[in-house]
């Protein structure tokens, strides 16, 4: 069974087994174009997808871009242009990013500004993308500060194979799976007491369409984040100061930092979810503290975060599952939350 969900009237997401073939990217489309990003890890399947679509008469051509944050340079979407450009591609051509989000931020912001935008395609080949980033529209490039350049661009399709998910390494799928327990937090309960129940174990195609669609329900009310996409946020205030502070991966930060925002949300709002979402955090393998940290050096990259402002802290914090709200939170709560994650 496929599941397609459309996100902001302009993106449909289609969620499935053995489903990464050439004729889901692209309609036949004989002497059209199509620029095929991959990275090294996704080649191979990159290279099968063009083979298909040259079979169907559009000239496909793969570029393997570096892996990880290493593709999010100006320099390599610069030599993506070149090579866009030395195709001769036009506004009809079509660029196709296989890969995780390093790979759709990078090549979907040279989609959103190549001759002012063209169509892009996605494969999401790692949870992460498959739930978050491949999904909205938010494209980037790290300059000093990551994805300080960027653009919003809806890809026209994307396409998520869950065969290709469950070949990932353990560690990766769990890192995703961080961002679809949050996908349940501020937007699906049903989400939250699958995960919870079944852990690492729930069925993946499930838990990627329920947490697609808590995100394309968000952004399709707003697209450009005036308000309520900052929800998507959640857990990634203090999560991003322990990401660097610890050198932990993105997903395992997320995790840390939503029992932060749990303990915050207690606080603050009298959320009584801390000990299910602890639960659903242990039974998918995840990190709940980060022990070990210099709170000074966590603060001072809190201080330096871009949620904070005169107020204090801008977090966003939960009410109660599928409730969340941003809220301006003051030292005492803060430090209650760090001490939640053992940095204290
Ligand atoms: N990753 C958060 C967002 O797409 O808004």
């Amino acid at each position: 069974m496929v599941a397609e969900l459309v996100v902001a009237g302009a993106t449909t997401v289609a969620v499935g087994r053995g489903i990464a073939t050439a004729e889901r990217l692209l309609p036949p489309r004989p002497r059209s174009i199509a620029a095929v990003v991959a990275q090294p890890s996704t080649a191979r399947l990159a290279r099968g997808l063009a083979r298909g679509l040259e079979a169907g008469g559009t000239r496909a051509e793969v570029r393997v871009l570096p892996d990880g944050e290493a593709a999010k340079d100006l320099a390599v979407v610069a030599g993506l242009y070149e090579w866009m450009a030395g195709l001769g591609m036009s506004r009809s051509d079509t660029l196709v990013a296989v890969g995780g989000g390093s790979i759709t931020d990078a090549a979907g912001f040279a989609a959103a500004t190549y001759l002012r935008g063209i169509e892009a395609v996605y494969v999401a080949t790692t949870v992460l993308a498959a739930v978050d980033a491949a999904v909205g529209g938010k494209t980037g490039v790290n300059l000093g500060a990551k994805n300080l350049v960027g653009a919003f661009h809806h890809p026209a399709r994307v396409v998520v194979d869950v065969d290709v998910l469950d070949a990932l390494p353990p560690a990766v799928r769990r890192d995703g799976l961080a961002e679809a327990l949050k996908a349940g937090l501020i937007g699906d309960e049903a989400l939250v007491a699958l995960l919870e129940r079944d852990g690492e174990a729930a069925d993946l195609e499930d838990v990627v369409a329920r947490a697609v669609a808590v995100k394309a329900a968000v952004v399709g009310r707003d697209f450009t984040e005036q308000g309520e996409r900052a929800h998507l946020n959640y857990g990634h205030t203090i999560g991003h100061a322990v990401e660097v502070a610890a050198g932990m991966g993105h997903g395992a930060a997320v995790a840390v930092g939503m029992v932060a925002a749990g303990r915050a949300s207690a606080l603050e709002m009298g959320f009584t979810g801390e000990d299910r979402q602890r639960e659903a955090i242990d039974r998918l393998g995840l990190p709940a503290a980060a022990p070990g940290l210099d709170p000074a050096g966590v603060l001072a990259l809190l201080g330096a975060d871009k949620k904070r402002d005169a107020a204090g802290l801008r977090m966003v914090l939960l009410e109660a599952v599928g409730r969340p709200a941003v809220r301006h939170v003051g030292a005492a709560t803060v430090e209650a939350a760090l001490d939640a994650v053992e940095i204290a």
